[in-house]
């Protein structure tokens, strides 16, 4: 009976195992124009939370890196503080979001790639202007969004309320974060953004698809424009979540083994043959073989011990 039960555990172990790969994800902070100076304070915190969230941090800031073969290894690009023309060919880019691929947009990339439409559509509107750096309140319109879960509603922040060219929502985006415009003041805000004022927002399909392709998440947020924002536990929890979230799209391959891209652990190497990408097959290969020699260690220790004692 004891053995039984033991190899029920070992199943148990195993199942969990082979899920437990971390995502990774593509950081480029590429500036054609304004630069922050806080990349890397950004950089350095998302890889050094990146396990506590099990994800596996990349960063670059050339835009050569953006390949068909390069960009299928990511569960999601992630946009930090980019401006400018700093892709100049993002056909790589618009096939990833065909196939599955997740995108987040931090701060300033609402000011990046301003002549792509299929970017536009993807972090769900662009940069229009911002009156200066202050503290202002931020309200939470979806309190149970991962991205902003567990934070105040009045949020102060100290941060640029940034204002859009155009209304998210009109995109089919869901806003959760919204500036109290009664809290600053703005003689040149954006007539055409929609009201509440958006300042991050969510897109279940990310808008940057093509017809026929599998549509990712999308997640941006304006906020993060400060080396403070990075290391306030506040702000940390928003990015986050927000990643978590956008993880959480079953479209690429930690969470879905048919996928096309994506860096997660398949349910099966027969799944995997399947799938369209064969040069992911034998790592995952031979990842499923040490783990599946780790359960019959397991079994076998555990039989020996058990038999000892009884
Ligand atoms: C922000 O942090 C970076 C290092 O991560 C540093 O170079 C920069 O000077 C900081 N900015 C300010 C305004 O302190
Ligand atoms: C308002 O902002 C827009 C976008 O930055 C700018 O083009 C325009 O000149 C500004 N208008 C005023 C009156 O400052
Ligand atoms: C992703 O899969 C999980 C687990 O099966 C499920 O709970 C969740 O609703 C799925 N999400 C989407 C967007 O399909
Ligand atoms: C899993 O990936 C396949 C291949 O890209 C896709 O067709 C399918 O819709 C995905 N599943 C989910 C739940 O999104």
């Amino acid at each position: 009976m004891h053995f039984l039960h033991d190899i029920a555990l070992a199943i148990a172990l195993y199942a969990t195992l082979i899920n437990a790969g971390p995502a990774k994800i593509l950081i480029f902070s590429a500036t054609a124009g304004f630069r922050h100076d806080m990349i890397p304070t950004a950089i350095g915190v998302l890889k050094e939370k990146g396990p506590s969230i099990n994800v596996d941090f990349d960063s670059t800031e050339d835009a050569s890196m953006f390949t068909d073969d390069n960009l299928k290894k990511y569960d999601a690009l992630l946009f930090l503080a980019t401006t400018g023309d700093v892709l100049p060919n993002d056909k790589s880019f618009q096939r990833y979001l065909n196939a599955g691929g997740n995108f987040i947009g931090v701060h300033s990339a609402s000011d990046a790639l301003r002549n792509s439409k299929t970017y536009a559509n993807e972090i769900g509107s662009l940069f229009y202007n911002h009156p200066i750096l202050q503290t202002f309140v931020v309200d939470v319109l979806e309190s149970t969004h991962p991205s902003v879960a567990g934070l105040p509603s009045p949020w102060p922040v100290q941060d640029e309320p940034y204002n859009f060219v155009s209304d998210p929502r009109s995109l089919g985006a869901k806003v959760v974060l919204v500036a109290d415009e009664s809290t600053y003041v703005d003689n040149n805000k954006s007539t055409t953004q929609g009201t509440p004022h958006p300042l991050a927002w969510y897109q279940e399909k990310g808008a940057g698809v093509q017809s026929g392709g599998v549509a990712g998440r999308s997640f941006y947020t304006s906020l993060g424009h400060l080396n403070e924002s990075w290391n306030d536990k506040l702000f940390q929890k928003h990015i986050l979540g927000a990643i978590t979230w956008t993880l959480q799209s079953n479209t690429t391959k930690v969470s879905n083994a048919s996928a096309s891209v994506g860096n997660g652990s398949p349910l099966s190497p027969s799944t995997t043959a399947k799938g369209p990408v064969q040069s992911n097959a034998p790592s995952s290969g031979s990842k499923l073989e040490s783990t599946l020699t780790s359960m019959l260690l397991i079994i076998f220790f555990t039989f020996i011990s058990t038999s000892a004692y009884s």
